[in-house]
């Protein structure tokens, strides 16, 4: 059987949530598996630098459109000791000519949030598999279209989201599925990250909290601040949600059901250019259209809310916000703390530290050595290793091409609340019902 018709088959049976026989390993003569770049900013970096780490798997070609970035992918090759990779460069379709010669099994794309989408449908168009960063697409159409592929080709798409694969996220996940908190009744989470420095940036020293943004930006400020300029509602939410998703078995006997959102005046942003740059500076004049504050609601099949918050342009230290809340107790992250009834004092709160260490995930428990010097504590080992064990072995990944789309759909629904009055629209079932039979994988053992 040719590869390629092997691995349709087989990512086939993955999106019919269908988990296959471990003894459908990967059947690439070299016995390893064979990836290319979409994207070599700071973030395709931190994966690539991680895939180059590993035996079973080849990156052979990498595309990005700027030379600065591409110098920088190029060596980590040669730090990783590993052969140079063709490079796709020179315009913004470069990435399919890559599609079109190469013989990659799948793609990790980490560029832009408007180029996911036509680089996704591309790549599964000529036969890739798909790992994504964060965001699927701006439409609710897009969204369904990028499903809808997945079914059409029997490809996988995966959302790289990280937060799911956090150590302290894993454990409360742990204790959640232990019954600890008793029957979950509300979570929260968001994306609570002072961004200005981010978002405009002029790359003489990165990060180094400049005014500029779109051409003269460097990194994210070249393209992520102009989301704040046209567009109102949680452009961020998969890193809060993602998590609370496998809490609340979502796709697996539970769906989002409908969302409201509401969106707090903008100052944030202009403030900080005034301040850095000062009144007369061009960028002054922009009018930012992201709220500082967008709180979103959604309710689940099974009776939950979900509260997630996006604050992005304000002075604050980091936190994603979680909080996990059911009929015995609830954690918190902010605080670092939990509550459990009987177990814990009454009306008090105890240090978390000691629960997270007892409930450590068998995950983090086997690779936690492996983790060490990954991005963001080490959560970054475990999301790539996760698409690349399942893509490896013709297994369903654990975040699904479902989960990706209704986590990352929340945005423009988000969007449409916040310019319809804070009115509630309903989720898309991009499971077509599927999700009352769903059974949970993510994160069943020690394996990926
Ligand atoms: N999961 C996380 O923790 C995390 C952290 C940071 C960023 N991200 C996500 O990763 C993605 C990339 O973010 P980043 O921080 O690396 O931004 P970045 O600007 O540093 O990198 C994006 C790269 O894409 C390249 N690019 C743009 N258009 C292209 C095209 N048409 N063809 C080929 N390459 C193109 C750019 O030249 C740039 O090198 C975003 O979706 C972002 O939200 C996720």
């Amino acid at each position: 059987m040719k590869r390629s018709t092997f691995l349709k088959m087989t990512a086939l049976a993955g999106t019919a949530f269908t988990v296959l026989p471990s003894s459908s390993v990967f059947g690439h003569p070299s016995g390893r598996l064979r990836i290319g770049f979409i994207g070599t900013g700071l973030r395709g970096q931190e994966l690539l630098r991680l895939s180059l780490m590993r035996d079973d798997t080849e990156v052979t070609c990498i595309c990005d459109i700027q030379e600065v970035m591409l110098n920088s992918a190029l060596r980590l090759f040669e730090k990783a000791g590993k052969p140079s990779p063709k490079i796709y460069t020179g315009n913004d379709y470069a990435y399919r000519e890559m599609l079109e010669k190469e013989d990659i099994d799948a793609v990790i794309i980490a560029t832009p949030w408007e180029w996911h989408y036509p680089m996704a449908m591309d790549a599964m168009d000529a036969g890739k598999h798909v790992g994504c960063e964060v965001m699927m697409g701006t439409t609710v159409d897009e969204h369904w279209n990028i499903v809808h592929k997945t079914r059409e080709t029997g490809l996988q798409y995966m959302m790289l989201e990280n937060v799911c694969y956090r150590r302290d996220v894993m454990a409360v996940l742990q204790m959640v599925r232990q019954g600890l908190f008793g029957e979950l009744i509300h979570l929260q989470g968001g994306y609570q990250h002072d961004l200005r420095e981010v978002k405009f940036n002029n790359g003489q020293q990165p990060y180094g909290g400049g005014v500029e943004f779109g051409e003269k930006g460097f990194s994210e400020a070249r393209w992520r601040t102009q989301h704040s300029v046209t567009r109102n509602g949680d452009l961020y939410p998969t890193h809060g949600i993602g998590p609370l998703s496998k809490m609340l078995n979502i796709h697996a006997g539970n769906r989002f059901t409908s969302l409201v959102s509401m969106a707090s005046k903008a100052r944030g942003l202009h403030e900080y250019i005034v301040e850095h740059g000062g009144a007369d500076h061009p960028n002054a004049k922009v009018e930012f259209k992201l709220g500082d504050v967008v709180t979103t609601m959604i309710r689940t099949a099974g009776g939950e809310t979900v509260l997630l918050q996006h604050d992005t342009s304000l002075p604050r230290p980091y936190s994603l916000g979680f909080r996990v809340q059911g009929t015995k107790g609830l954690w918190m992250d902010l605080n670092e703390s939990l509550h459990i009834e009987g177990l814990t004092k009454p009306h008090r709160w105890e240090e978390a530290k000691a629960w997270l260490e007892k409930f450590d995930h068998p995950l983090w428990q086997r690779y936690g050595n492996d983790a060490k010097g990954a991005g963001h504590g080490g959560m970054d080992f475990f999301v790539i290793h996760a698409f690349l064990e399942a893509i490896k072995r013709g297994e369903p990944t654990p975040i699904s091409v479902y989960d990706s789309a209704a986590w990352s759909v929340i945005t423009p629904l988000s969007e449409w609340s916040v310019a319809n009055n804070s009115n509630s629209i309903e989720f898309p079932d991009f499971t077509q019902g599927g999700w009352k039979t769903g059974k949970q994988i993510f994160a069943n053992s020690d394996d990926y």
